[in-house]
């Protein structure tokens, strides 16, 4: 009998994004019963599909350590007591069936048995029980003789279960799924969540979720205290905690700026990576203690001792951990820059303060989303750009960027990389120079874009760059009829 896979599932089974198999639901493609699928409606659908090829099964993490040039996470098993916690979980399961299928099949035994003993106390009716009789023996012997194949997403799901926790949130009804040795607050940023939280080491409290079904596990040790009734309402920390079984778990997320609160932390510089001629990527880490919380497409205050202070769009995206990526223009950010530029070097010490600016994902709407950066405008798109990518709930995305100098697409194997790895994203670099104005440039830009991306006036569409670019380009969009509630602009 087919299984029936949460649409999770199913897309990370046959490695697509929830969203393409969303697509196909819609289309009329592939039928789901309360968001639900089928295994045999999988197997239709993907007829070629085979499990023992890991690359289909393995494509949504070969992106994310391909494409978003993450540290190689995810792979490392689950820690042995939770292993053990999940095996012993289907061990249950197992012998609950197991149990169930006994009762049928004694009940079966008897219902034989009666039906020969009333036959033979019934001459009026014995024709029709024995007929029964046969029919009840010959279904038996066929059901129980015919050799069954096993389904295989069905057996693989099951093996997918021991390696990962399926967590549904309430009231949002988002999902994620928490792997390796990761937190239920880990696997969730990593998902593109902004689950609430502060320190993130056991301290705040501010992670606090209740349980509602399904067994968590504390894997790290926490001082915060919760009370009785707390506990008795089954309150987690979701900072030293993982998810043993599947989960249903009550826990608020941050649906705008408003709702991140402002924070100082000192991170280490990691790396100073020159991107070209005039952009310095410039790498920090924040300690395992104090993560800098903050939204896609915001921006921080960075300080260095004897160097000064300057804001920059964050070019990372939350769900890369305690990593924070800043690009740094040449001749921009002060004295700040210019320390950047001459000798920061890794291992120093940076303040990082903010986040800052609501210039965020629309998460209400699941439209396609098309990100137009001009030159570094870029920075906060690309940040934008890998959420939406670890939140795999936009059908389609694109990227038009636009640059005024020949190296100015600084990233350009990054987005290359992002075209390989993902059937959903399209990519167009415009080479701005040789026009009379900005006003030209922008033009050219938008112009492109309505022409290659046919389904810009039904996409969200996110603009970055200097001001110079942004306003014609706004200007023009909205002169072309694009609906103004979805525009989003920010000048860098
Ligand atoms: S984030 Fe502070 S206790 Fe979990």
């Amino acid at each position: 009998m087919p299984q029936q896979l949460a649409l999770s599932r199913a897309a990370r089974l046959i490695g697509v994004s929830r969203a393409a198999l969303q697509k196909r639901i819609k289309d009329g493609g592939l039928h789901s019963f309360d968001g639900t699928i089928s295994t045999e409606e999988l197997l239709r659908l993907y007829p070629d599909l085979d499990l023992e090829d890991s690359g289909l099964f393995e494509q949504t993490r070969k992106i994310k350590e391909e494409a978003f040039r993450r540290r190689i996470m995810d792979r490392t098993l689950p820690a042995k007591e939770v292993l053990a916690e999940r095996l012993f979980e289907q061990g249950m399961e197992l012998n609950d069936l197991r149990q169930h299928l006994q009762r049928y099949h004694t009940l079966v035994v008897g219902l034989q048995s009666r039906i020969r003993e009333l036959s033979g106390n019934s001459p009026a009716g014995g024709v029709a029980l024995d007929q029964l009789d046969q029919w009840l023996e010959r279904e038996l012997r066929h059901v129980l003789g015919e050799e069954q194949k096993p389904d295989s997403l069905a057996v693989m799901d099951a093996m997918l279960k021991v390696m990962s926790a399926h967590v549904s949130l309430q009231p949002s009804g988002r999902d994620f799924f928490v792997e390796g040795n990761d937190t239920l607050l880990e696997a969730a940023l990593k998902a593109g969540l902004a689950l609430n939280y502060g320190c993130s080491s056991g301290n705040c409290g501010l992670c606090k979720a209740r349980v509602i079904s399904g067994q968590v596990m504390k894997t790290r040790h926490y001082d915060y205290v919760l009370s009785d009734p707390e506990k008795q309402q089954g309150y987690t920390l979701m900072c030293c905690h993982t998810a043993v079984s599947d989960v249903v778990l009550e826990a608020l997320e941050a649906k705008s700026a408003s709702d991140i609160p402002k924070q100082q932390l000192t991170a280490r510089v990691k790396a100073v990576t020159q991107l070209s001629d005039s952009m310095m990527m410039l790498h920090l880490r924040t300690p395992r203690s104090h993560r800098l919380r903050f939204l896609a497409g915001q921006s921080a205050t960075l300080g260095h001792a004897g160097a000064g202070s300057a804001e920059f769009p964050i070019a990372s995206c939350p769900c890369n951990d305690r990593d924070l990526q800043f690009h740094v223009e040449r001749g921009l950010g002060g004295a700040f820059g210019e320390r950047v530029w001459n000798g920061m070097k890794p291992g120093e010490n940076v303040t990082v303060y903010g986040p800052w600016g609501d210039y965020i994902l629309n998460e209400d709407t699941q439209n396609n989303v098309i990100f137009v950066a001009f030159d570094r405008g870029f920075a906060p798109i690309k940040s934008l750009l890998e959420h939406s990518m670890a939140r795999e709930s936009n059908e389609e995305m694109g990227l038009v960027w636009g640059t005024s100098t020949p190296d100015g697409h600084y990233m350009n194997n990054l987005c290359r990389a992002w075209t390989d790895a993902l059937e959903n994203f399209r990519y167009l670099p415009v080479f701005m120079a040789g026009r009379d104005s900005a006003e030209a440039a922008a033009a050219d830009v938008v112009d492109r874009l309505l022409a290659e991306f046919p389904k810009t006036r039904q996409a969200d569409l996110y603009l970055a760059g200097p001001e110079i670019y942004i306003a014609p380009a706004m200007a023009q969009l909205l002169a072309a009829g694009f609906p103004k509630s979805r525009l989003t602009a920010m000048a860098v």
